[in-house]
């Protein structure tokens, strides 16, 4: 099956071939949100849910397995007909969880771990990861509200892990009967890579989305993709757009929207292209 499967109630249901959902797990309250969010999504995909912890080198295993056990319980806890598949890794966490990306539907990270970094709004994981996994990576942060968003909101530039995100975003929003804004947002000043109405809405309906809204907007798109999502579920983007900067891991569009945004992001890795 395809993530535009018709959405089935029995969780049980295992999809033929389907790979997992992995959850990268520290004991850290925002990964607590993670094993929350991912057990959410595991059980609506109806596939099961990777809990990995890794001990990175000098870390100690027998904390490990107590943070393992928590995990375990938590996401048996809130989903109950998901089946958990439970790992320790020596290694890395981005390392590691990279590695778990190339078999994986998704991974999710918390943006924060306990790292004790004063002030810092995202982790060394989530850079790494956007940078680098083979499947889109969500982030979610610890002070996740109750409040469930209305909408996904997808960051679109017409580059191909726009394209990613833009499929991602709407099989999200169908799955979770939500609504969806698709934003391309243009940098003042230049007509470089600028996207036309007419291809903006091409796009979207070529996938479906013919309830989408388009915003076509100019200006810095990271304030826009902020501003637009006040109400966001979920926001979903690209790794890297259409005019990056070589040398930079992700553009600093994505970097900012990962650094500020109130809800999940999800971002498209460009390794993730074509994979
Ligand atoms: N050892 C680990 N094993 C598995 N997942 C991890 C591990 N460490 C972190 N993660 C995942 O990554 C998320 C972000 O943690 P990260 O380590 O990047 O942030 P931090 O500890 O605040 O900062 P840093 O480690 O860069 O100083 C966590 O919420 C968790 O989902
Ligand atoms: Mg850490």
């Amino acid at each position: 099956g395809s993530r535009g499967d018709r959405p089935s109630r029995n969780v049980k249901e295992i999809r033929m071939n389907a790979k997992p959902v992995v959850v990268g797990i520290d004991g850290s309250p925002a990964a607590d949100v993670a094993i929350r969010w991912a057990s959410a999504e595991a059980a609506s995909l109806r596939t099961r849910l990777r809990l990995i912890s890794a001990v990175p080198p000098g870390g100690s295993a027998s904390e490990t397995g107590d943070v393992v056990d928590k995990a375990v319980a938590l996401a048996r806890d809130l989903a109950p007909g998901v089946d958990l598949d439970p790992r320790i890794e020596h290694g890395r966490p981005s390392t590691t969880l990279v590695q778990a990306s190339r078999d994986a539907d998704l991974v999710v990270i918390g943006s924060r771990g306990l790292g004790l970094m004063v002030g810092a709004l995202l982790g060394s994981t989530g850079l790494d990861l956007a940078a680098n996994a083979r499947c889109p990576v969500v982030v979610v942060r610890p002070d996740l509200g109750t409040e469930a968003g209305t909408r996904v909101v997808v960051g679109y530039d017409g580059s191909s892990a726009g394209q990613i995100a833009l499929d991602f975003g709407l099989d999200y929003a169908r799955r979770h009967d939500l609504a969806v804004r698709v934003v391309a947002a243009q940098p003042a000043g230049t007509e470089l890579h600028r996207i036309t109405e007419a291809e903006l809405r091409e796009a979207v309906h070529a996938r479906g989305g013919h309830d989408a809204e388009l915003i076509q907007i100019t200006g810095h798109p990271a304030e826009h993709i902020l501003r637009l999502a006040a109400d966001a579920d979920l926001i979903v983007l690209g790794a890297r757009g259409r005019g990056g900067f070589t040398g930079m891991l992700i553009g600093s569009f994505s970097q900012t929207v990962l650094h500020h945004a109130d809800c999940p992001v999800a971002i498209i890795p460009a390794a993730a292209i074509g994979g």
